[in-house]
């Protein structure tokens, strides 16, 4: 516990993201995965061979985009950086060891991005977040806010008077895959919302459950459809889709608790399938394992079309 705190400190990201728990969570998977490095293998082996299969398929080589890159458990990285020539790793944290790591092949490139497009707005929804720069002490009651910082908010809510209650619209930077040979959603799409809902039940009373609910999905929704229209605008190039669908909370095998990972998104297409042992007992239960339902697309524009609605409690397995 005190390890992972202090690692937490040593954290290279910005204090927003930090205050949002994006460092605590990575954190917490490096030591998981030290924890349940076993169990764990056989899905990381599979998610890296379907990054490899999607980048031998590629044409060209001169550019790979990895969404989501976190602690590069999953990413072949020796593999892409000695056939791209160039390759940027996309994520809100990069430790200092992932640092290292890119750096020792001197084509990989660490961007520190908000994926979402929506963290920053989201983050921004609460009253007691600080305003960046040096300030005045804030009065005694109002932790970390700033006279300036009410003032623009208060100034931006009477020009858009809904701007208080609508929760944002995701707007994912395309930029982000600009002259990309392959790009790959790395176990990313479900843990897009995750932390901007728990931000939002923290700091934002007023929102719907509806609305949070809607919100949740549009998130997904929005990644999808970045990977969808670079796939489509794109077509010698390769989209490749790493992506949780269902969480199932199981006692040795019979089911327990199903969970929708997608909100009720849909991808609608076929890929390779397997589960990831993520939390055998008694990682987060004495009682109980968790394990993860996984789609792989190698590529997404020339995937087939998928029979089934994986992530529904009635069609899942
Ligand atoms: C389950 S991990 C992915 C695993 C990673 N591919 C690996 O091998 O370690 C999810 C990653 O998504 C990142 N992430 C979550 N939300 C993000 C966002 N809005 N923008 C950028 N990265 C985000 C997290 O920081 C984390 O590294």
């Amino acid at each position: 516990m005190i390890v992972e705190y202090i690692q937490h400190l040593s954290l290279p990201v910005p204090r927003w993201v930090k205050a949002m728990g994006f460092g605590r969570e990575v954190v917490s998977m490096q030591a998981r995965h030290e924890r349940c490095r076993e169990a764990w293998a056989p899905h990381l082996e599979a998610a890296r061979a379907l990054i490899t299969e999607a980048a031998e398929s590629c044409v060209k080589t001169d550019h790979a985009v990895i969404l989501g890159s976190g602690l590069l458990l999953d990413i072949p990285l020796g593999e892409l950086a000695a056939r791209f020539e160039r390759i940027d790793l996309i994520d809100l944290v990069h430790t200092r060891h992932v640092r290292r790591q890119a750096k020792a092949f001197g084509n990989v490139n660490i961007i520190e991005a908000d994926i979402s497009g929506a963290a920053r707005s989201v983050y921004s929804l609460s009253m007691t977040a600080e305003p960046d720069g040096d300030r005045p002490a804030p009065p005694i009651g109002m932790k970390a806010t700033s006279h300036a910082y009410i003032a623009a908010t208060v100034e931006d809510t009477l020009a858009n008077p809904s701007a208080l209650i609508d929760l944002p619209v995701p707007a994912p930077d395309p930029a982000l895959l600009d002259g990309a040979n392959l790009v790959v959603s790395a176990n990313l799409v479900s843990q897009l919302p995750l932390l901007l809902m728990g931000w939002i039940e923290a700091h934002c009373p007023w929102a719907e459950d509806d609305a949070k609910d809607a919100f949740a999905r549009s998130v997904v929704d929005h990644h999808l459809a970045l990977l969808q229209n670079f796939a489509t605008d794109n077509p010698e190039s390769r989209v490749a889709l790493i992506a949780e669908v269902l969480r199932l909370v199981h006692d040795a095998g019979t089911p327990v608790r199903k969970i929708d990972a997608l909100f009720g998104a849909q991808i609608l297409n076929e890929g390779h399938e397997w589960w990831w042992d993520i939390a055998p007992r008694p990682e987060i239960d004495n009682d109980v394992d968790v394990k993860l339902r996984i789609l792989g697309i190698p590529d997404l524009a020339r995937a087939p079309q998928s029979r089934i609605c994986r992530n529904t409690t009635l069609a899942a397995p």
